[in-house]
């Protein structure tokens, strides 16, 4: 096979994988040729630029900034991205981060395409087939890409509007400065007194982060684009959010009209109001909501108990030798990277995966191309909304069980989004036979 980039280091492709005719999923790729609703370039540029007050970023940016673009579309729409590599000399990518999209769109380097060189374009087609809060990040060498800059959000709108004011607080570290939207400060939203607000928290880092409100309570009202099932009040409890994972929460704007602080991480975030934006900071409360219990249940349309395939996810850690380097690195099932045996399921199948991690480590771990409904942490049921995700962050000595049917063909990486982590091999692939 021919060498190619992957997570920052050489993989062999298989050269000679030919994806098995699955499920049809022309509901996804669309007609090729129907119109896009959503037409995007986004040109990527080796560039010094200023995210944060005073301070200059060696990186990349898309359209002239980082984060990119915010890009919105609503649900069913078909979105169109051509990407055009002006000037980063490792090549780029995007992958849609949740968004369960037909296999060629999904943006791998050295998976699903090859890196887009200088001076190459490459155009993603998806349909967004959710409402949802997504991102969009490089999958050419992503530990340094996306610190570097090249990132976004990706808002999917419902086909019906809520109401709501609608707000996008992504979280990103530039050399190691916290920044909301590529800000340093406070985001502001405009939000008159009784309105309900939406704040869609997108964590780009590398760790979790905790976001909790002061000035009024809220409602956690979807997680990994996903919406839960009667959510309740919140108040004086932090939300955590994985790493690569979202989190949207939804304040009801005070009567008296006074503004409301989002915190993300950290002191700033995004200030709700309309006349004032001098919302106090208030402490990070010492309670973490539980999602294993919050909302009430629904049914998850398949059952788990049913399973077709059953695999374990073991994360541990030896010494050893990867691409020739010696050093004490992560492996799946005992397996190091490259050596760890694909999950290979058949289309329509529902399939039950243990993630177990004992490897000193906490791993925000990221399925492509799926969702997936946590069954269990450490042998307790889930007992609340059906929780879906796409990250999912397992602690040293966790374990959960988590469900998925199988409804996407293709070749899909199954990574720790703590990115630095999956250069250092904790990567693992779902293939369909
Ligand atoms: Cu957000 Cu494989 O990544
Ligand atoms: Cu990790």
């Amino acid at each position: 096979g021919h060498g190619v980039t992957a997570m920052g280091r050489d993989v062999a492709a298989p050269a000679d994988h030919v994806p098995a005719p699955g499920r049809d999923v022309t509901s996804l790729t669309a007609d090729p040729r129907r119109e896009a609703d959503v037409r995007v370039t986004l040109t990527a540029r080796k560039q010094r630029f200023r995210p944060a007050a005073g301070r200059l970023v060696d990186g990349y940016t898309l359209n002239g900034t980082s984060p990119g673009p915010v890009i919105h579309a609503t649900a069913g729409q078909l979105v169109e991205v051509r990407l055009v590599n002006e000037s980063v000399p490792d090549g780029i990518t995007l992958h849609w981060h949740g968004v369960d999209v037909p296999n060629a769109a999904d943006g791998v380097a050295g998976v699903t395409q090859d890196a887009v060189g200088v001076g190459g374009s490459f155009t993603y087609r998806f349909v967004a087939d959710r409402a949802g809060t997504f991102w969009y990040h490089s999958h050419q060498m992503s530990h340094e890409q996306v610190r570097r800059g090249l990132l976004g959000a990706l808002v999917v709108a419902p086909a019906k509007g809520t109401g709501a004011v609608d707000g996008v607080a992504l979280l990103h570290l530039y050399d190691g400065v916290r920044t909301v939207n590529g800000r340093e400060g406070d985001v502001r939203v405009e939000a008159s007194p009784g309105a309900r607000a939406r704040v869609r928290v997108i964590n780009t880092e590398n760790g979790q982060t905790p976001v909790w409100v002061g000035g009024a309570p809220f409602r956690l009202v979807a997680v990994d684009g996903t919406d839960l099932n009667e959510p309740g009040p919140v108040r004086g409890t932090a939300v955590m959010v994985t790493a690569g994972g979202r989190a949207d929460l939804e304040v009801a704007m005070p009567e008296d009209g006074s503004p409301v602080r989002v915190h993300i991480g950290g002191p700033t975030g995004v200030v709700l109001g309309s006349r004032a934006y001098d919302a106090p900071a208030v402490p990070r409360p010492a309670a973490t909501l539980d999602l294993l219990s919050y909302g009430a249940p629904a049914p998850i349309g398949f059952d788990p108990d049913a399973a077709d395939r059953r695999f374990v996810y073991d994360i541990g850690r030896r010494p050893g030798f990867l691409d020739g380097r010696p050093g004490l690195w992560w492996t799946v099932n005992g397996h190091m990277f490259p050596d760890v045996p694909m999950y290979v399921v058949a289309p329509g199948d529902v399939v039950r995966m243990r993630i177990g991690n004992h490897s000193g480590e906490t791993h925000p771990m990221h399925l492509h191309g799926h969702h997936a409904v946590v069954l269990s942490r450490g042998g307790v049921r889930a007992t609340g909304s059906p929780w879906w995700v796409d990250s999912l962050e397992v602690g040293n000595g966790e374990w959960y069980d988590i469900a998925f049917v199988a409804d996407n063909p293709g070749i899909w990486m199954d990574h720790c989004h703590n990115l630095p982590h999956a250069a250092e091999g904790l990567v693992a692939h779902l293939m369909y036979e």
